[in-house]
């Protein structure tokens, strides 16, 4: 038998591994020899996907929709997201502007695959959802980041976005509300970054993911705000795990203008094909039917929020920056004087509770904390961070 030396392709080996990999492992393992870990780790809503999408799902089953489709989406799945955009983003698409993936995840894979060439640069607000850079990166791009200060709520202001812009630089890609800060941004500064986007002619892929799990008001404003100018410019990425608690079921939407969209159609059919038959039916119903699950999410996670904000701001050696939506909060522990692992391993070994260390997210000084586990859960492992820091003073 010849054996043969494996050369990993250099596009994949330059891909770093999971910072938080490590952290979840051990964590596991701990569980597994029966320690009570609390988990302060997940990206996903701890509650149920709502019952009559469920129902939507086996309909469909029962009903034979278990086919092939067109690889870009069904077209009841993309009126469903035409209205939805019309609705909270105030832009008409058509649906050959609107293509349906495995995930949002899978859709900014592939719109950064459709703009991005070797040596283009894509500016990424730090901290970032650590998938942005790996992702610009495997395409052959350069990730530029741009720090958001904590002072300034974790938000980047127009000089800088206007400082970080070069002659190579092909797109800007946001997300509000953050993953991992939680920063939303107002209407007024998404105005101000979207005149100098448009001003250089630069793609701005506007990852809105959570743009339902918000708390000051019921929705978040967005730069598609800024209306026609921006539109042939504009990649909108949204999808049904965070807000109908769908995190499985892997169904992602974009916007984009026709020669964008086709592009990534052209590349989805040429890999994954279509995202699965029935789940698009179920992923219809989801963004049509009652919208009330949304709003209770909202509410549970609203609470668990103030009540982490309460507790953190009277413990010693850490602060944090209130987040306006999404469901982790940031707070910072550079008083520590570790690094964000270190930090996070102490916190696993001594107080039992699983944290991701900030560097994962571009900032050595932060910690994240998901709040997507029980009240119960947050009251218990918040008392251990607490005992932790005082006894490490
Ligand atoms: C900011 C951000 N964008 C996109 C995604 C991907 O979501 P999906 O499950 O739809 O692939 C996540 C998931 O954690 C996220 O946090």
């Amino acid at each position: 038998m010849i054996s043969a030396k494996v050369q990993i392709s250099k596009r994949v080996s330059g891909i770093a591994p999971s910072q938080t990999l490590a952290i979840s492992n051990k964590a596991k393992t701990l569980k597994q020899q029966g320690v009570d870990v609390i988990d302060f780790g997940a990206g996903e809503p701890d509650f149920d996907t709502p019952l009559f999408v469920k129902e939507a799902c086996k309909k469909a089953i029962d009903a034979g929709f278990t086919k092939y489709t067109a690889s870009s989406g069904i077209p009841e799945l993309k009126e469903a997201v035409i209205a939805k955009f019309q609705k909270d983003n105030g832009i008409a698409y058509k649906p050959n502007e609107i293509i349906i993936s495995c995930g949002a995840k899978h859709s900014l894979f592939n719109v950064i695959f459709a703009l991005c060439d070797e040596g283009d640069e894509v500016i990424i607000p730090s901290p970032f959802w650590l998938s942005y850079p790996e992702m610009v990166r495997m395409a052959g791009a350069k990730p530029v980041y741009v720090q958001a200060s904590e002072a300034n709520g974790f938000r980047i202001t127009p000089t800088q976005l206007e400082k970080a812009i070069t002659p190579r630089t092909k797109v800007f890609i946001l997300n509000s509300p953050s993953n991992p800060t939680g920063a939303v941004y107002s209407h007024a500064e998404l105005m101000a970054l979207a005149e100098i986007l448009v001003g250089k002619g630069i793609f701005v892929i506007s990852d809105e993911i959570y743009d339902r799990v918000v708390y000051d008001g019921e929705r978040c404003a967005s730069i598609s705000a800024y209306g026609q100018k921006i539109r042939d410019l504009l990649i909108l990425v949204n999808g049904v795990s965070k807000t109908y608690s769908m995190t499985g079921w892997r169904i992602g939407y974009l916007a984009a203008p026709l020669a964008v969209a086709q592009a990534v159609d052209n590349l989805q059919s040429h890999s994954t094909s279509n995202p699965t038959s029935f789940v698009q039916k179920a992923a219809a119903q989801a963004l049509i039917g009652d919208q009330s699950f949304v709003a209770n999410m909202a509410v549970a996670f609203k609470e668990r929020r103030d009540y982490m904000m309460e507790r953190f701001s009277k413990m010693p050696n850490i602060s944090c920056v209130r987040p306006g939506g999404a469901f982790y909060v940031f707070p910072n522990i550079a008083k520590l004087k570790r690094s964000s692992a270190d930090i996070a391993a102490e916190l696993l070994e001594k107080a039992h509770v699983a944290v991701v260390p900030g560097s994962a997210f571009g900032s050595d000084a932060n910690i994240r904390l998901s709040f997507a586990t029980s009240m119960e859960n947050i009251k218990k492992g918040l008392d251990r961070i607490e005992d932790f820091l005082v006894k490490t003073r």
